[in-house]
């Protein structure tokens, strides 16, 4: 492998996003979001109403379409579907749900390999996702696996949640902390079964657990331990 390559696996709600690209930034690497591809295919399955249970209609949705990733001014990735950046599109829960979904097939997993294996050719990378030091970059120079315990999961999207609407009363916080436990479940109990995602640390993973700490201060330990293993920023002055 020609370029640097650290891999940040997780199951969702983990924050290995906001690890990643943190990371990625003080490195001086690109960031790649591996769930953006994922994401885009889930988003056509919704757009052009596929049977999201015919895992053949849902692979062909990656023939019929050109997802193309490209460099945000921050070295993050994008991804555009036909020329068009769909970025705005790819975080809504139905987006989630439907790419929870269309990430199961196996089909739909073989055809994304390429796109990730051969994305942002020569340059460093911090890929992340759920099979990256496993599948997609076996001989990554060095490889997270990031965990948070699902009390703390929930209390963080809670709060995402209430950021983004607004006051409300103790009992709909309530409610509201009920329903993300059980989708938080679900979801990490779908990817798990799905047999595909990196559930546990793999011997050759360094465990992140990041349920305590400040982000600053998770980031701050995980690049000091890849300067120690060899890994090369890119920028000048770190
Ligand atoms: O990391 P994320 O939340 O953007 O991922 C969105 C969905 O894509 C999630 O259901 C898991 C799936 N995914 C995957 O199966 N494999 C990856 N390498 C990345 C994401």
């Amino acid at each position: 492998m020609n370029r640097q390559v650290v891999t940040v696996d997780g199951l969702a709600g983990t924050g290995k996003t906001s690890i990643s690209k943190l990371l990625a930034e003080r490195l001086g690497f690109v960031h790649l979001s591996t769930g953006l591809l994922y994401r885009a295919v889930g988003l056509l399955a919704l757009r052009e109403k596929v049977d999201r249970t015919d895992e053949e209609l849902v692979s062909f949705i990656v023939d019929d379409h050109s997802l193309q990733l490209v460099l945000d001014s921050n070295r993050s990735a994008r991804v555009l579907v036909d020329g068009i950046d769909v970025f705005d599109d790819l975080y809504s829960p139905e987006v989630s749900e439907s790419t929870s979904q269309v990430a199961q097939f196996g089909r739909v997993r073989e055809k994304l390999v390429g796109a990730q294996r051969e994305a942002f050719p020569g340059e460093d990378l911090v890929a992340e996702g759920r099979d990256m030091g496993s599948l997609i970059f076996p001989d990554a120079h060095f490889k997270f696996f990031v965990s948070t315990d699902e009390p703390v999961k929930v209390e963080r999207r809670l709060k995402q949640l209430k950021e983004a609407r607004g006051a409300m009363s103790e009992q709909e916080a309530k409610s509201l902390k009920e329903k993300m436990k059980i989708e938080i479940h679900e979801r990490d109990k779908r990817d798990s079964e799905g047999g595909f995602a990196t559930t546990f640390q793999q011997p050759d993973m360094y465990l992140v657990d990041n349920s305590t700490q400040p982000l600053e201060i998770v980031v701050e330990n995980l690049y000091n331990v890849l300067l120690d293993h060899g890994i090369k920023p890119r920028m000048s002055g770190n």
